[in-house]
């Protein structure tokens, strides 16, 4: 029998303990019911993810985050600013229950994130509780940004599967730690000059990367290997340009510069590069390291192996 493939059908898996392959407007997701230890254990099996890499919990709203999580002056700025959307706030757990000791990997901490995706927004309403989703692609492998690609990363661990098409800004979401001194954990669609904005200057991630365990491996990684900024594509390899940069045997993320249409290209034409013919290699043309590009800048240096 086909599997659910629609709200009533995906909370009834949650229910029973079940994933969810889920969209979001960054990346798909592989979802479960962040209070339930086994479910969130099956996503970390599914994902092939080492499980001291804690998980977001996604929530409907504001109201519900205030419930799991302590909020202060900083965070409610953040969170009436940029919710729903593609911000992830670290702060300290208020209940550990919502979110399970599995789910937080131990720490005394959580990550939530309210998704704007109308798909993403319905099943959490339906739902009424936190969700932890982390992105549906196995471990160290790039993000899914369809549902093809979400299928064959981790559907198969999946009880439900929610079609939302393609992502429309296909970099996860920006991790900010609200801890001590404002921490940028992962760079993402809201800038740091849009954070910096309303509360002041962001510190860069901890280089021990406690406080973002999920940074220290290579990540977002296709199978072969990357070149990155390069000029001109050498013999074997895949070209992978952006403006200007353009070659007429490969692809291009943005042939007018726009870093947005780059993102949203990204790990679909990475996949799409690493699938070509007889290829050993893929070069990356230069992108700008400015607003969305230095979210761009950081998956492309993680998945060439250059992890800070
Ligand atoms: O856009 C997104 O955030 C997507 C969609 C599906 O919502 N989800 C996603 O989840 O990217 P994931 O698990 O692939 O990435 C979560 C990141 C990891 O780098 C993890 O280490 C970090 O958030 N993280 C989660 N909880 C944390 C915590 N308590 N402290 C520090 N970092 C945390
Ligand atoms: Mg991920």
């Amino acid at each position: 029998m086909d599997k659910p493939a629609d709200i009533a059908g995906a909370v009834a898996a949650l229910r029973a303990g079940g994933l969810v392959i889920l969209p979001t407007e960054t990346v798909y997701g592989l979802a479960a019911d962040a209070a339930d230890p086994r479910a969130v254990a099956a996503v970390y099996a599914a994902k092939g993810r080492p499980a001291f890499n804690p998980l977001i919990a996604h929530v409907a709203d504001v109201a519900t985050a205030r419930r799991i999580a302590v909020f202060d002056d900083r965070a409610e700025r953040l969170a009436d600013r940029f919710w729903p959307g593609p911000l992830t706030l670290v702060l300290p757990i208020a209940d550990e229950g919502a979110v399970c000791d599995l789910a937080r990997a131990g720490l005394d901490t959580v990550a939530v994130r309210a998704p704007a995706h109308p798909i993403a927004h319905a099943l959490l309403l339906a739902f009424g509780g936190p969700l932890v989703a982390p992105s549906a692609n196995r471990s160290g492998r790039p993000s899914p940004t369809t549902y093809a690609d979400a299928l064959e990363e981790t559907g198969e661990a999946a009880a439900a599967t929610l079609d939302g098409g393609p992502c429309a800004i296909g970099l996860e979401s920006t991790v900010v730690a609200l801890l001590d001194t404002p921490r940028l954990l992962r760079p993402g669609a809201v800038t740091r000059a849009d954070i910096e904005d309303l509360i002041g200057p962001l510190a860069e991630a901890e280089a021990d990367a406690r406080r973002s365990p999920g940074r220290m491996t290579r990540h977002y990684a296709p199978n072969l290997p990357l070149r990155l900024n390069a000029e001109e594509r050498l013999a074997g390899e895949v070209w992978l340009g952006y403006g200007r940069w353009g070659d007429a045997g490969g692809f291009n993320l943005s042939p007018d510069s726009d870093l947005t249409e780059a993102a949203a290209n990204l790990f679909a034409y990475l996949r799409a590069a690493d699938r070509a013919d007889g290829a050993s290699g893929i070069a990356v043309a230069p992108i700008p390291d400015t607003g969305l590009g230095e979210a761009i800048n950081d998956r492309l240096r993680r998945a060439a192996g250059f992890v800070g």
